[in-house]
């Protein structure tokens, strides 16, 4: 295998980082020859979850979370401090298993189990039977690591995490509903959403990541069909006026699924979206176009990360993408069209943590509650409605 470099524009979510028990175990190169690996991450049951918030108590949690990849049991408690008094990694390695300890491999480096295939091999795993059995509160999900930008959507990012937990603590607002997800990535937060909700439009851009987000639906489908949940992967480009309805498209949408769209989506959510200006402003292009043109009130809930990094121009740490998103939010809420009001609002992150992760304070939740004006016309075709 030719060496793997990281280029300069190299990204890796925390959530990845953040393992450091975890066997990392590539299942197949994708399409690009992007490394692919599957993790396994938990939803914590009541008592699971009591006991995290005992030991939130003592301020240890927050820093030490973990995930099962590939086959270890994850979100094991261990909660040994990571930051000396001076705020460095102090970093306790747990000791590994030795090859006769039941695992033959005691490896640091990725390997390759077997290359990409077209097929969605990963259903030949387990049986649907035994997926319901071993998999009932455990998501997995297929994932790269450490991706140029263009590709952050095959990573896992804490704004998902954030969304899915608050998705889970207030199932009885989403239940049967019909809601679209803008910047799904890997479908992680989709995926949750259809455990209560009746059907998830789950979109973004790309057919290797639309392909990935669809392959973790069907790996996940046994926590959807109890409730009979389903999500629908689906091309929905913020930079684009119109949503294809081509049938030759891969991704495409059919003229009912517009309908559906524009008839019945109570609901948008989207995690940690907002990283770039000029995507912000199409994200918020698309959620004004998309809201003006329903006829019923449709709340979004937008959940992301406040990066903070130093700026020469500032010459102090600041967020110039969070900026631009608040700006975005000033916007849309003083907006008079005669067409559709917005109200905007924070809401606290004080619900409770089904997943592990590290809910750091700068990873925010907000709500934007778009209501039609009477004057409102139904526009029921493919368009969006331009700006
Ligand atoms: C940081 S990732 C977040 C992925 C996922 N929501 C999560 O939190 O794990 C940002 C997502 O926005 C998507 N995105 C970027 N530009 C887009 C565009 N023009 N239209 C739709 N989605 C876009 C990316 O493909 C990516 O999936």
């Amino acid at each position: 295998m030719d060496q793997i470099t990281f280029h300069y524009d190299t990204v890796l979510s925390d959530v990845h980082m953040l393992l450091p028990n975890a066997r990392h175990l590539m299942t197949h190169l994708n399409h690009v020859g992007q490394p692919v690996f599957i993790t396994k991450f938990k939803i914590l049951s009541d008592p699971e979850r009591n006991d995290d918030s005992e030991s939130k108590k003592d301020g240890e949690k927050d820093r030490n979370v973990f995930q099962g990849k590939d086959g270890e049991e994850g979100g094991n408690g261990n909660l040994e401090p990571f930051l000396d008094e001076d705020g460095d990694l102090n970093i306790t390695h747990r000791p590994r298993k030795t090859p006769t300890e039941g695992s033959s491999r005691d490896m640091a480096c990725p390997i390759i189990l077997k290359q990409s295939s077209t097929e969605l091999e990963l259903e030949d795993e387990n049986t649907k039977e035994e997926a319901d059995e071993c998999f009932k509160d455990i998501i997995r999900i297929e994932h790269t690591m450490a991706t140029p930008l263009e590709d952050v959507g095959k990573q896992v990012w804490r704004g998902a995490f954030l969304l899915a937990d608050f998705i889970l603590s207030e199932p009885v607002m989403f239940r049967g509903a019909t809601v679209l997800e803008l910047g799904a990535g890997t479908g992680l937060t989709s995926i949750v959403m259809a455990t209560v909700a009746k059907t998830v439009y789950c979109t973004d851009v790309g057919d290797d990541l639309l392909s990935m987000s669809k392959r973790n639906v069907t790996l996940n489908r046994h926590m959807m069909e109890p409730a009979g949940g389903e999500v629908r992967v689906r091309q929905l480009d913020w930079l684009k006026n119109d949503l294809c309805t081509d049938a030759d498209v891969d991704f495409s949408w059919t003229e009912e699924e517009v309908a559906d769209i524009y008839d019945n989506t109570s609901f948008i959510i989207a995690a940690d979206v907002c990283y770039d200006d000029d995507l912000t402003d199409g994200l918020f292009r698309t959620l004004y176009r998309l809201c003006s043109n329903f006829t019923h009130t449709c709340t979004i809930f937008i959940s992301l990360e406040k990066r903070m990094n130093f700026t020469l121009r500032h010459m102090d740490i600041s967020c110039e993408a969070y900026d631009h998103f608040s700006q975005c939010l000033s916007q849309i809420q003083d907006l008079v069209d005669g067409r559709c009001s917005f109200s905007v609002e924070k809401l606290p992150c004080n619900f409770a943590q089904f997943f592990l992760y590290e809910r750091i304070e700068h990873l925010e939740l907000w709500k934007v509650t778009a209501t039609p004006l009477p004057s409102v016309q139904i526009r029921s075709d493919a368009e969006l409605r331009p700006s």
